[in-house]
């Protein structure tokens, strides 16, 4: 096991009705906020007007910026820096998904900084102040809430990037589960998706000695596979859109990772995917995942089998290990099958004729290697986007 410190400064509160609570949380980091949402479902289920009527009684000023779409875009955080900046607010309260979070994130760090904001996304600048965020949780998927990373898409190259900094974790998260009443089948079954593969980037390590947090992400996995169905099936299941929204909580906040060397390789070769077709994360990662683990299995085979095994329940073959192994990704294809999600880029309505663009664009052209499990270059990238298209299945 890996050295590690784990700090994580996002203040959870969670439950019924928690929403009502954030003009008291609010007020704790200033008097003048901006509101940064999405597309407009909080407009329809009427939480904006709640929100907004939260921070007025706690004695808040209230600024809105909505229209963060999924893939967030970069000339909507800048609009939003400039208007944070004439407006003199002092924390953003952001309401939604991974889409307005990471909007906001962006906004939060651009503002005090005197360059262009994508400086931090290109790797030119590191964020070290951001205004104060807070979050309204509406889908758990992302796990943005209490991440300190953000990722936005340049309309310029359609280049979408990650950017992480420790002060851009949010300060407070407010995660009701009733709010996820409305989400549609097919967007929780992304955020399942989601976060299924944040527990995965940190369970697919070369690190030995892991085992207390194998057994956690491994029971993380059985839990959130057993819940989604539920979710799907009874939209208002409380319990069920509770326990999914905890866990998406948890795949992403660093403790499944501590101690361990993760990978991101998935998440890499994915997002070309969403940047170029606007594709939901989730499905691209549906997509992905099982590619990337058919490719690279060979260079620890041990854990793949114990993956299928715990995981999934799979009879283990003590002679041929491979069909074990084969077995388990079999299985994680069958569960997003069940839950709605492509895991072919056909059943996604994705066109091949840029898979080498993607593998370039995703490697800088093959100047940098993908992940720690097995570093991939360009040709591998390529590799695994011809798997995505299923033909060896
Ligand atoms: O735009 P609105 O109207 O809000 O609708 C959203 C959007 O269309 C809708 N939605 C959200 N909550 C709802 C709802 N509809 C009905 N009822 C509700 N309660 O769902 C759609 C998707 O929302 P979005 O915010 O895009 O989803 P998600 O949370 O999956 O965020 C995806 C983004 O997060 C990034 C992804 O790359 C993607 O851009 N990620 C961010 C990470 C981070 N910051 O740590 C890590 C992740 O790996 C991920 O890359
Ligand atoms: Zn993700």
């Amino acid at each position: 096991m890996l050295n590690f410190t784990f700090s994580n400064v996002t203040k959870i509160i969670f439950g019924r009705g928690v929403e009502e609570q954030t003009g008291k949380e609010a007020k704790l980091w200033g008097k003048k906020v901006l509101l940064h949402y999405g597309g407009g479902h909080i407009v329809r289920t009427g939480l904006k007007d709640r929100v907004v009527e939260s921070l007025r009684e706690a004695g808040l000023e209230v600024v809105e910026l909505g229209g963060a779409q999924p893939n967030p875009r970069l000339s909507l955080v800048r609009e939003g820096i400039e208007l944070a900046r004439k407006e003199k607010v002092d924390l953003i309260v952001a309401v939604g998904g991974g889409s307005a979070i990471d909007s906001a994130k962006a906004i939060g760090i651009g503002v005090p900084y005197e360059g262009d904001v994508w400086d931090f996304y290109a790797g030119k600048a590191k964020a070290e102040e951001s205004l104060p965020l807070g979050v309204v949780l509406t889908i758990p998927a992302a796990g943005s809430e209490s991440s300190p990373s953000s990722v936005i898409t340049n309309e310029d190259g359609w280049l979408k990037v990650g950017y992480g900094a420790l002060v851009m974790r949010p300060k407070f998260a407010l995660l009701n589960p009733e709010l996820t009443f409305t989400l549609p089948a097919y967007q929780t079954a992304c955020g399942v998706s989601d976060m299924m593969a944040h527990i995965m980037e940190r369970y697919f390590t070369q690190e030995g000695d892991v085992g207390f947090s194998d057994h956690l992400c491994e029971a993380a996995l059985r839990s959130i596979m057993q819940e989604a169905p539920i979710a799907i099936a009874e939209p208002e299941n409380y319990g069920a859109r509770a326990n999914i929204m905890w866990a998406g909580t948890i795949a992403h906040n660093d403790l499944l990772g501590m101690g361990r060397s993760e990978d991101w390789a998935s998440h890499n070769i994915e997002h070309e995917l969403s940047a170029l077709y606007d594709i939901a994360h989730g499905a691209g990662l549906s997509i992905v995942f099982p590619a990337w683990m058919k490719y690279v299995y060979k260079q620890n085979p041990q854990r793949f089998v114990q993956f299928a095994v715990r995981v999934f329940g799979v009879e283990q073959d003590f002679h041929k290990p491979e069909r074990t192994i084969l077995e388990g990704i079999r299985r994680l294809e069958d569960f997003f099958h069940r839950i709605g999600l492509p895991t072919t880029l056909a059943e996604a309505e994705i066109p091949v004729d840029r898979l080498q663009e993607m593998a370039e664009k995703a490697t800088a052209g093959d100047t940098q290697k993908l992940g720690s499990f097995m570093p991939l270059g360009q040709a591998d990238v390529l590799a695994i986007y011809e798997l995505c298209q299923g033909e060896t299945r």
